[in-house]
């Protein structure tokens, strides 16, 4: 429960204490898991391996690495620690910090959780739905072209998506009712190991699979040649959305933590075991993938359509593809309750409703959001038809919220962050927030962080700002 934290009646003669109030992450742990359970997700197990793949293996991942160095480690710093200094939600924290309208920055932040929830909740409903379906009925009926058409005929039916979607929404804002330490935190904890177990189990299963090694040279065999400038815009891209910033959820996160925790350190350990699951995910989906004879496929169709055809001839596919299904679910609903949870959080602190009564009304709004989106994904749903103006031309609602979100909205929020610690906030506070010390006494390491978010780091978001431009005005 929400603790009796807004009955007045019998909270008035409390001490003002904040923490006390508003609820707080109970273990450095606890917080960590959140952190990571945010940034693990749909992002991490099909998008990444794949976009590695593609782009020369181990040649990639040193690119990747390096923006996640540059640019997204030093912007997920730079919101822990405007979320901690600010003991409040996203607007709040920056209208509290400094004057000027830096605030609508944390507003940004709260539209993009609308824009980005409503589809992440119609692809973590499907997730859902092959979780359920194939722990009931197994696999064998996805076997051959039978794949697609039944992946075809789930996202282009106008009840069963919308249903799963609905679940998925209830049970994110389900967990937010409880709170930081009983919804959010004892979730993750519970939920993260599991996920990791799982992994490990599958990866297992699939290293073990005659052929597997075709799978890990698609991976990682470096291939320079492969390298352009379009992978490292997609590294730089992917970095963002992965690490879940640039829209007030680590500020939000960090806002319930205790002073005694390192943030950059928590930083570090957030950034080394997000890409550390994607890598695993990758070493369990491409081996499998290769065994079999399959193409690695892209995106949706990779995790929707080849791999259930995967599973349908696997020795154990019945049990090894539903413990996969129930994997990316877990990653997915430890990331859309950190998505409605900076809406939520601004809805209680700076809108004075309830916890119950924010969670339900965020978790409402959105799913009714999802419904056109998820109605317009497939060529045979029912809204595809109808398209919204955008640059470069019209788009479907689905890619409409999804481009929209990522390839602006996103990084404009990072973007100002890292502008907000540099010019308003200042170099002492921020310095004073990472290390307790003030800027002269600051250690290298934050001295580093504070360089890296003036300099290279604002200096990354704008490229990929402008790479988006071009693309959509060339199009
Ligand atoms: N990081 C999540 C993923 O990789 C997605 C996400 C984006 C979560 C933005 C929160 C905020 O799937």
């Amino acid at each position: 429960m929400a603790k009796p934290r807004h009955d007045h009646s019998h909270r008035m003669a409390d001490p003002p204490d904040q923490h006390h109030v508003r609820g707080h992450f109970a273990t450095r742990v606890g917080f960590i898991l959140a952190a990571v359970g945010s940034a693990v997700g749909l992002g991490n197990i099909w998008k990444f391996p794949y976009v590695m793949g593609e782009n020369g293996g181990a040649a990639f991942l040193l690119v990747y690495l390096g923006c996640i160095l540059l640019v997204g480690l030093p912007v997920l710093l730079a919101e822990f620690v405007i979320g901690r200094a600010g003991e409040t939600s996203a607007v709040g924290s920056y209208r509290k910090l400094a004057r000027g309208p830096w605030w609508l920055n944390g507003l940004l932040g709260v539209a993009a959780g609308f824009f980005i929830l409503s589809f992440y909740s119609a692809v973590a409903g499907w997730v859902l739905r092959y979780f359920v379906n194939g722990t009931v009925s197994g696999f064998a009926a996805y076997a051959g072209d039978a794949s697609a058409e039944r992946f075809v005929g789930l996202i282009s039916s106008a009840g069963e998506p919308i249903v799963y979607q609905f679940l998925v929404m209830a049970m994110t804002a389900g967990i937010l009712f409880f709170g930081i330490e009983k919804g959010i935190e004892r979730a993750a904890r519970f939920l993260m190991p599991l996920l990791f177990l799982i992994l490990l189990l599958l990866l297992v299963r699939s290293l073990t699979l005659p052929g597997a090694m075709e799978g890990l040279a698609f991976m990682f065999q470096p291939d320079f040649g492969k390298l352009s400038w379009k992978s490292v815009l997609e590294a730089l891209g992917h970095s963002f959305f992965t690490l879940s910033i640039g829209m007030g959820v680590m500020i939000t996160y960090a806002s319930y933590v205790d002073r005694d925790v390192h943030l950059g350190k928590t930083a570090g350990t957030v950034a080394t075991l997000d890409t550390g699951i994607a890598l695993l995910a990758g070493m369990v989906i491409f081996p499998a993938v290769f065994a079999f004879g399959m193409e690695p496929g892209t995106g949706p169709a990779l995790m929707f359509i080849t791999l259930p055809q995967v599973f349908a001839q696997m020795p154990l596919g019945h049990v090894v593809g539903a413990a996969f299904f129930f994997l990316v679910f877990i990653a997915a609903l430890t990331s859309t309750i950190s998505i409605l949870e900076p809406v939520v959080t601004w809805l209680v602190d700076d809108m004075d409703l309830t916890r119950w009564v924010a969670s339900a009304v965020a978790g409402g709004l959105i799913f009714v959001v999802g419904i056109p989106a998820t109605l317009s994904v497939s060529e045979g749903g029912l809204l595809h038809g109808f398209t919204l103006p955008f640059l470069g031309g019209p788009v479907t609602i689905f890619d409409f919220l999804d481009n929209v979100s990522s390839k602006f909205m996103l990084p404009i929020g990072g973007l100002v962050a890292c502008l907000f610690i540099v010019f308003a906030w200042g170099r002492k506070n921020a310095m004073a927030e990472v290390t307790g010390t003030d800027g002269d006494n600051a250690s290298p390491f934050a001295k580093l962080w504070f360089w890296t978010v003036a300099t290279v780091a604002p200096a990354g978001i704008i490229v990929i700002l402008v790479a988006a431009v071009i693309e959509l005005a060339s199009k």
